[in-house]
């Protein structure tokens, strides 16, 4: 049962058919390299990411790189002013072409032979090759870049699904907290060990948070039974709309979206009494978003495809992004946005900010990597969801439903 040979695609059919609706997953979906490989065909480079803001790169020159699985995207400010993306591969012959991070460049000159791209990713030279060589025949590959509401999104897709549904319906929540005008005040990388689909199952449930976030269990509601929990968001909807949020709620994730399209979600969760922001003392963090006037005692959840996820408490918002680094390791990216006017040392602490998921974070990675070793055992065996799983449940359905896609 514990074989970790690729399955033909017969073996993999059967297996996606089998699998028992409400239990966690087989364990050969966490180990076997040929589901990962069509995880990566089928999944990861076929939905969108997010990759940061628009405010990271204000000026002309301005790069980021995102790695995802085996692919590494550069995201840049051409010199039209838009942002672009091109696949961080050579054509000569294929090295990396910029090793950093982020920066700002006029050209990125790969470091093997010292071939040159401008930020449009034409190769603009390349050294001794002979005097008929098309220069424009080489020029970087494109790759997806949308900017949603401020935020960026890639995909490593010619044909992505189309994000305009969510820009439509996400809209006017995402106007309510003004993402347009946010900045990256901190962000940060976990690396964890483990298979990615375990980082993002443990994102898409609260049932584990009574035992392993003792910080998150006494903010947010969301970690309570649903049942229990129409009673205490009474006080945050009758405070929402007099703090400037109206009443959203938008259930259009992955599983319910049409082919083609990339599924959305919107909804707000009452914070603890006494809480205002996802703080460790409940106080404010920093200025209130958007033309809130007042804290509500809330905080919402988007999700925008399979990897990301962002909390938008009053006065901050915390982008999530799980993906995978290989088979068996993980990361998750953490983004902590404040207004884009807010300074740092006046208006906001960065340890302060990001206290509550950097310590839930840290605690998270440590019950995924202990799933991940149980997983992978002898005597693992699927277990049934609770009711407090559902979301996962129905992550681990879409999954299911995309391995079986045709290409
Ligand atoms: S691989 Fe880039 S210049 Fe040779
Ligand atoms: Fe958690």
């Amino acid at each position: 049962m514990n074989e970790t040979t690729i399955p033909d695609t017969d073996t993999i059919s059967a297996l996606i058919e089998n699998q028992q609706r409400g239990w966690s997953l087989d364990q050969r979906f966490y180990t076997d390299p040929g589901i990962y490989a069509l995880e990566l065909e089928r999944i990861i480079t076929r939905n969108w990411i997010l990759a940061g803001h628009v405010s990271q790169l204000p000026e002309t020159g301005d790069f980021k790189v995102l790695k995802v699985a085996n692919e590494s995207a550069i995201i840049v400010r051409s010199q039209d002013g838009s942002i672009k993306a091109f696949a961080n591969v050579c054509r000569h012959r294929g090295s990396l072409v910029c090793l950093e991070g982020e920066g700002n460049t006029r050209k990125f000159e790969c470091p093997y032979h010292g071939w040159i791209y401008d930020t449009d990713g034409h190769l603009i030279a390349a050294r001794s090759m002979p005097d008929d060589f098309d220069k424009k025949a080489y020029a970087l590959h494109k790759v997806s870049v949308e900017v949603l509401h401020g935020l960026l999104f890639i995909c490593f897709s010619e044909s992505p699904p189309s994000l305009a549904g969510a820009r439509k319906d996400l809209a006017e929540p995402m106007a309510m907290f003004d993402f347009e005008h946010l900045k990256v005040a901190a962000q940060k990388n976990y690396q964890i060990d483990a298979n990615w689909k375990l980082a993002v199952e443990n994102y898409q449930e609260c049932y584990h948070c009574a035992t392993a976030h003792p910080e998150y269990a006494v903010r947010h509601t969301l970690m309570l039974d649903p049942k229990k929990r129409p009673r205490v968001q009474v006080r945050m909807l009758e405070k929402m709309q007099a703090c400037g949020l109206k009443e959203i709620n938008i259930d259009h994730i992955d599983t319910q979206a049409r082919p083609g399209e990339q599924g959305y979600g919107y909804s707000r969760t009452a914070l603890f009494e006494g809480c205002q922001t996802g703080s460790e003392d409940g106080q404010s963090l920093a200025p209130l978003l958007g033309k809130l006037t007042d804290y509500d005692g809330g905080a919402s959840d988007f999700t925008l495809g399979p990897f990301s996820f962002l909390l938008a408490y009053s006065d901050h918002v915390v982008g999530y992004v799980f993906t995978p680094i290989d088979k068996d390791r993980c990361q998750c990216e953490i983004y902590w946005f404040v207004r884009s006017d807010a300074v740092e040392g006046r208006d906001y602490n960065v340890d302060r900010l990001t206290w509550l998921w950097d310590v839930t974070t840290q605690a998270d990675k440590e019950i995924i990597i202990n799933n991940w070793k149980g997983v992978q055992s002898k005597y693992y065996q699927p277990g049934p969801f609770s009711a407090m799983e559902r979301a996962e449940s129905l992550y681990i359905e879409w999954i299911l439903q995309a391995l079986r896609r045709e290409a």
